[in-house]
């Protein structure tokens, strides 16, 4: 029996064979249009090589590409582990001719591999055709010898495929699999053709128009074919299965997720094991990916995914983290394809990890809210709105993950009345935030909002602009003109002034006219979104409402800070070619002296891999590429073939910069970077100048901080660090090349100086070596009281030394070192019956100013701030012992 691997690889060799090129998987999270929310079928990396925008080194391709369908147009979130052939990840095989091969080959090559290769009887076989395709339907006919009545005309949308409203497109043609009449279902077209018999499992595009924007539809430079065959599907077939759960690969993680939960596999909890089996490849891919959980956009949809799991292993009894512990079980089944999981299992197993141990705490909280409030309602009513969003809101409970929870007990939420609670959360915080204290200067933006209208920002084309005046604030409250020394806050109608958005700080520069106003402003804010507030301080003249204005911005700080942002983007690109596709942003810092570049990733970073970074975005930078900036509305983004769009917000227009070339990089048509991004760029990279790193660090679990200068600040670093280590020659008398030995062998000099004068001195206060220590006789008890310059914390072991070499007596040490005494007393064990080494210490550091001492009857310390009188302590142990 083939294993999923096998099925994988025998089509990809198949059609490597058939001179097709093998292209990798793109990433999850579509590089070529970030407008996209996930990559949801093969031919993504694909799209602008169908509409002739981008040009491969091949004709033709095959593929085995990952896939998400959760969240955006495609989900199937929901349905997930209740039906046999749901996923939110799933592998898409799929062969691609770029204007080479059409129908003829497309259906002979399909037609070959799945009966030769993959041995599947032809009888089981059955195909669609658009209704208008009379040739497919002939070509079904001559190459598979398929009768009549196994060529289904559809006349639907079913087998007219497209990208999206416009973009590639064309007739297509499903290639189905009759699972045997023991099972319910139709064939396609039939009444009940959703039953489970037919499945469909290899779709045949035949890419031949271009949708356009007004409705035309016109040919493509040259049909084209794109074909799309779910892994899961193809192998339930060639494993004897009916359901894709039952597979191996994920049959595995259902037995891992068995093991995990010590439950049966096949009992009560089918359906979670199969939520989980699923949702682990999802998650795991996603943060393999560069996707972390958070409360939007991407990232919420993979948090929602990872708790929706953490719900079925907490219904499994699990009480500690479970997802997290069968990673090793994914890896073991698809890491050999997809090396991107083991180059990221410490990120995904962490972030697993934290976000269960985060969510349980309030998982069962809400769990028990959530059956108390459905206890009080009948059979089949919905779950009030309101409950669904304390849920929601105290509780983490995403709303599916609500739904999913009621599922069971066939109960569905309110939820527009969950969206109304949301809405009004959302008046109450906005009303809140205007009636309290410090913010109350901030609610009056909302008023101005409305008066003043939005700003227009020119600052990707100007520097300097007119505007007219639309709010001047004083103090937090609006007025009508403003005067020498008023710190101001000045909204125009227009301003080239960038407002601190997306890590790039607000610009500075001044605002004038020509008979005596200036404002200097030190900083730009955005509120709302789309109101620039400029602040600064009325240094001259008089601004008053409805002015119209001259706006400078100070060009050399903006281009420095147009080099800090172009640099990150090359940073972020090199970050993830030498770390990992797990590499994403996880914020910034963009600002005219320097800037700062969070990403995840689980460990610091090697000297090696910064030195390859910091010349890799040189390289770029050498290269002088460059940067372009394309513009489009997100519903133009849309209309040009976006199939979701990416749930964050972006304002009225999405810029997608690129920069820098890299002719592998095929799938961003020889671009190094393209990355979505509403700041302000160098027009080539070579105006970046320099790219130095100068810190790297943890910021938290996962996530480290690349901290970097470019240009002149770039150049005044390395000329500083310079200047230090001329010092350092200096002051060492040897070559800048030598510093680092020569330092290394002067710290271990030293050390061995400071061993020998430790125990010179020893040496010194014992006498010298082999010599009878030296002592006197007070009350018929020999006594040896010295005043010794030795290190405090060796007083101790010099005065047992000494005491060893008396045999019976009593040491008095005192050492003034350090502008303080340090006093030991030691007495000999035969002596301590007559004197106590705790009153003798005491007696000795009463005549240094201290205050007593403490130890043993044989061994004392105590100490006193007079060094000055280190004999007088010596004399007081005398007069005690002769007392
Ligand atoms: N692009 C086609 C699909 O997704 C093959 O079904």
């Amino acid at each position: 029996m083939p294993s999923s691997n096998d099925i994988r690889a025998t089509f990809l060799d198949f059609f490597a064979r058939n001179e097709h090129q093998v292209v990798e998987s793109s990433p999850l999270v579509p590089r070529n249009d970030p407008t996209l929310m996930f990559t949801n079928a093969g031919m993504v990396q694909f799209k602008n090589v169908f509409t002739g925008l981008e040009h491969r080194p091949y004709v033709r391709a095959a593929t085995s590409q990952k896939c998400v369908r959760a969240g955006g147009k495609h989900n199937d979130l929901e349905n997930v582990g209740f039906t046999a052939r749901h996923h939110t990840f799933f592998e898409m095989l799929g062969n691609f001719s770029f204007g080479d091969y059409f129908k003829e080959r497309a259906i002979a090559l399909a037609w070959e591999l799945i009966t030769r290769d993959y041995g599947l009887a032809k009888e089981k076989l059955l195909v669609t055709v658009y209704h208008e395709d009379d040739d497919a339907a002939a070509l079904w006919k001559e190459i598979a010898g398929l009768p009549d009545e196994r060529i289904i005309r559809i006349a639907t949308s079913d087998n007219f495929w497209a990208m999206g409203d416009t973009g590639p497109c064309g007739p297509c043609s499903e290639i189905f699999y009759d699972h045997g009449p023991s099972i319910a279902g139709g064939p396609p077209g039939s009444e009940d053709a959703d039953g489970d018999r037919f499945i469909e499992i290899w779709n045949l595009v035949f890419m031949q128009y271009e949708a356009l924007p007004d409705g035309r539809r016109i040919e493509l430079p040259k049909p084209s074919i794109d074909t799309g065959m779910g892994l899961e599907r193809l192998a339930a077939i060639l494993q004897g299965k009916h359901d894709n759960y039952d597979t191996d690969t994920l049959r595995a993680l259902i037995l891992a997720s068995a093991e995990a939960t010590r439950t049966d596999p096949d009992g009560p909890h089918r359906v979670s094991h199969r939520v989980v089996a699923d949702h682990l490849r999802s998650s795991c891919f996603l943060v393999a990916d560069g996707v972390l959980p958070s409360n939007e956009g991407r990232g919420y949809v993979l948090r929602r995914i990872m708790r929706r799991a953490m719900r079925h292993a907490h219904l499994m009894g699990a009480t500690e983290p479970v997802l997290y512990r069968l990673v090793p079980a994914l890896i073991r089944q698809m890491g050999v394809a997809y090396p991107e999981l083991g180059r990221a299992e410490a990120l995904i197993t962490e972030t697993l990890r934290t976000e269960e141990t985060r969510f349980r705490a309030m998982l069962e909280r809400g769990l028990s809210l959530l059956a108390e409030e459905t206890g009080k309602l009948g059979a089949g009513v919905p779950l009030p709105g309101p409950v669904a969003f304390k849920l929601y809101d105290t509780f983490g409970f995403p709303l599916d993950l609500t739904q999913d929870a009621l599922k069971a007990e066939k109960r569905g939420v309110d939820v527009a009345g969950f969206e109304t609670a949301m809405e009004e959360q959302r008046a109450r915080a906005r009303a809140a935030w205007a009636g309290s204290g410090e913010a109350a200067t901030e609610a009056v933006w909302f008023d101005l909002r409305e008066k003043a209208g939005a700003t227009e920002f020119l600052g990707y084309t100007a520097e300097a602009a007119e505007g007219e005046v639309r709010a001047i604030v004083v103090n937090g409250a609006p007025v009508a003109e403003a005067r020498g020394g008023d710190e101001v806050a000045i909204i125009l109608n227009q301003t080239p002034f960038y407002g601190e958005s997306g890590g790039q700080v607000g610009d500075a520069g001044t605002i004038s006219t020509g008979d005596g106003l200036v404002i200097a402003i030190r900083d730009t804010q955005k509120k709302l979104g789309d109101l620039f507030v400029h602040l600064g301080t009325v240094e001259q003249g008089v601004v008053k409402l409805g002015d119209a204005v001259i706006t400078t911005v100070d060009g050399a700080r903006r281009s420095a800070i147009r080099a800090h942002h172009s640099a990150t983007h090359l940073l972020h690109e090199a970050l993830r070619r030498r770390l990992g596709g797990h590499v994403a942003q996880k914020g910034s810092l963009v600002a005219p002296e320097r800037l700062r570049f969070d990403v995840s990733h689980p460990k610091p970073m090697e000297p090696a891999d910064i030195a390859w970074v910091e010349a890799e975005v040189n390289a770029r930078v050498r290269e002088n590429a460059p940067v372009v900036t394309r513009l489009m509305t997100p519903d133009e983004a849309v209309k040009q073939g976006a199939m979701a769009l990416f749930g964050e917000k972006y304002g009225d227009e999405v810029r997608v910069v690129s920069m820098g070339a890299d002719p592998d990089a095929t799938e961003r048509a020889g671009l190094y970077s393209v990355e979505l991004c509403g700041g302000t760029h160098v027009r080539a990279t070579g105006d970046i100048g320099l790219f130095k790193i100068i810190g790297e660090g943890a910021v938290s679990a996962g996530v480290r901080r690349v901290e970097a200068v470019t240009g002149a600040t770039a150049l005044a670093y390395i000329g500083e660090t310079e200047k230090n280590l001329a010092l350092a020659a200096a002051a060492l008398k040897a070559p800048p090349a030598e510093v680092p030995a020569r330092i290394e062998a002067l710290v271990e000099e030293r050390r061995r100086l400071e061993r020998e004068v430790s125990e010179l001195r020893k040496k010194l206060a014992t006498g010298g070596a082999g010599a009878a220590p030296a002592f006197e006789e007070v009350s018929g008890v020999k006594f040896a009281g010295r005043v010794v310059e030795v290190p405090a914390r060796d007083l101790k072991s010099l005065a047992d030394e000494i005491r060893k070499g008396m045999g019976s007596g009593v040491v008095a040490l005192v050492s003034p070192m350090d502008g303080k005494a340090s006093i030991v007393v030691s007495v000999s064990p035969d002596l301590t019956a007559r004197f106590s080494a705790v009153t003798l210490v005491q007696a000795a550091s009463a005549a240094v100013g201290g205050k007593g001492g403490g130890g043993r009857a044989d061994m004392a310390q105590a100490g006193g701030p007079d060094a000055a009188k280190a004999e007088d302590a010596l004399a007081a142990v005398r007069g005690a012992l002769a007392a």
